[in-house]
């Protein structure tokens, strides 16, 4: 039956859901999939269903996409479609949720404070870094791509850059910062059968991987294989594993990690359930160094749409 890629949506994140759902489509159509374009932004979700699409490849990033609402609406219309439920979305798109599963669970990740909209005092604002050190990452809690990333160095900082966050989200993180290297770890499949893929370590200019080194520019180098010491790939792979399980995501996803420069010690940032699948993206280029072209990936993920 005909299938529909979800791609655009209403978040911030939109320009690069363009670009990941159009690859998709080219993709799915390459391997003879009647696969069609469709944007939740321009038109009601509902028609999926009145058009008779079978299925949906969810090609979205970020809110009212990879949060756990499409996921919603599509349960409701009873059509299959790529990727995590709707629980393991919703939490996985909130940094500060995924963060107090993980500790429960016993999965490293950087010390933190919430701060949130209507109980942030100034005062408070002024003190994070005598709890959390400096540099201080403060980021939108639930944002993708980088966008609102701010990497404070000074207490002085601090005041406008969680005013900056707070323009685009409610609940502010703020993170330690955490020096060393920066990879990313894809996961294939679900439960007991789901897969880590090669580890990419990513050397951005500057150490800075933002919205333009991830997209727009060809200065960002990406190795893989990742080259770390012997025996790292492998315990991130298991971490990683274990990091995906216990939020019960489904279909795939990929976790970001820092490794401490000092200790060796990896710590999980994030968990993106709708991972980036634009030329620049990271899952792609991890699947083609196990074997897996991005037509043959595009093709497994749409096979293992569930309800
Ligand atoms: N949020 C972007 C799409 C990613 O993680 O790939
Ligand atoms: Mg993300």
């Amino acid at each position: 039956g005909k299938v529909a890629v979800l791609m655009g949506g209403a978040s911030a994140e939109r320009e690069v859901s363009l670009m990941s759902g159009t690859g998709v489509l080219a993709a799915l159509r390459s391997q003879g999939v009647d696969a069609h374009a469709f944007d939740p932004a321009e038109r009601d979700l509902v028609e999926l269903k009145r058009e008779g699409f079978a299925r949906c490849f969810i090609a979205l990033h970020g809110r009212f996409g990879e949060d756990g609402t499409v996921q919603g609406a599509l349960e409701l219309l009873g059509i299959p479609y790529t990727g995590s439920g709707v629980m393991a979305s919703s939490i996985a798109i909130d940094k500060i949720m995924t963060k107090r599963v993980w500790i429960a669970e016993g999965v490293p990740t950087p010390k933190y404070r919430l701060l949130a909209q209507g109980s942030i005092d100034r005062r408070q604002v002024i003190e994070v870094p005598d709890e959390l050190g400096l540099p201080v990452i403060v980021k939108p809690a639930r944002e993708g791509s980088s966008i609102g990333v701010n990497k404070v160095e000074g207490y002085s900082g601090m005041v406008e850059a969680v005013d900056a966050v707070l323009r685009l989200d409610s609940q502010v993180l703020c993170e330690a910062f955490i020096e060393g290297d920066e990879v990313t770890c894809p996961v294939l499949g679900t439960g007991d059968e789901a897969q880590a893929l090669p580890v990419i370590r990513i050397v951005a200019p500057e150490g800075n991987y933002d919205y333009q080194n991830k997209y727009f520019t060809d200065t960002t180098q990406y190795l893989v294989p990742c080259g770390l010491p012997a025996g790292e790939e492998e315990a991130i792979q298991a971490l990683v594993l274990k990091a995906y399980r216990v939020l019960g995501c489904r279909g795939w996803g990929r976790i970001d990690v820092m490794i401490d420069k000092a200790t060796r010690k990896p710590y999980l940032l994030e968990i993106n359930t709708s991972p980036g699948m634009t030329s620049h993206s990271l899952v792609p280029m991890s699947a083609r160094a196990a074997g897996l072209s991005y037509e043959a990936l595009c093709l497994r993920l749409l096979q293992a749409a569930a309800l």
